[in-house]
């Protein structure tokens, strides 16, 4: 299967996961493609909110993983944004996956993956799955085994 692994990623957590991910899914037999999304200017909080630079096609792919963080309960801005501007995801087969700081998933990882999951469903993809990572827990190496190894199985 040809996998996009589509990702917004700041201070570096998350795509050090989508990272992992890849490898994963590679070795799992897959061709897998990492993208990431870029806004204008320098890579800062104070940039998420400019137009985006780069602008993943998702037409190659078979199936597609966003992955971004938590910003106060709700997705990254840019990957809000890239999402909103797709024209559909009909046919798409989705997981996501996201990393907050916090240890609990109900402060912002919970709501931000039905944010995904909503938009993603109502441009027509079939969301299979969705994991979270909470950076700030003794735990941290886990989570990302476990979100790890249950992303990779759906596909
Ligand atoms: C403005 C802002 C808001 C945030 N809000 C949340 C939040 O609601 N819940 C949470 O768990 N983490 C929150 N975080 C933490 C980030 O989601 C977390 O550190 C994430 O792993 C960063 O990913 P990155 O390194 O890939 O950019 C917030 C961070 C910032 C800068």
């Amino acid at each position: 299967m040809h996998i996009g692994i589509i990702i917004y990623s700041l201070g570096g957590n998350t795509i050090s996961v989508a990272v992992q991910l890849e490898e994963r899914l590679s070795t799992a037999g897959h061709d897998v493609t990492l993208k990431r999304i870029e806004t204008v200017g320098p890579a800062s909080l104070g940039t998420e909110d400019a137009p985006l630079k780069s602008k993943p096609a998702l037409d190659a792919y078979d199936a597609l993983i966003f992955a971004c963080p938590v910003r106060g309960g709700v997705p990254a801005p840019p990957m809000m944004r890239y999402l909103e501007q797709l024209s559909s995801l009909e046919g798409k087969e989705v997981a996501l996956l996201v990393t907050g700081f916090f240890p609990v998933a109900d402060w912002g990882r919970n709501q931000t993956l039905a944010q995904l999951k909503e938009i993603c469903e109502s441009k027509g993809a079939h969301v299979r799955g969705a994991e979270s990572v909470g950076w700030f827990s003794l735990n941290r190496g886990q989570q990302i085994s476990s979100a790890i190894a249950s992303l990779s199985e759906l596909f």
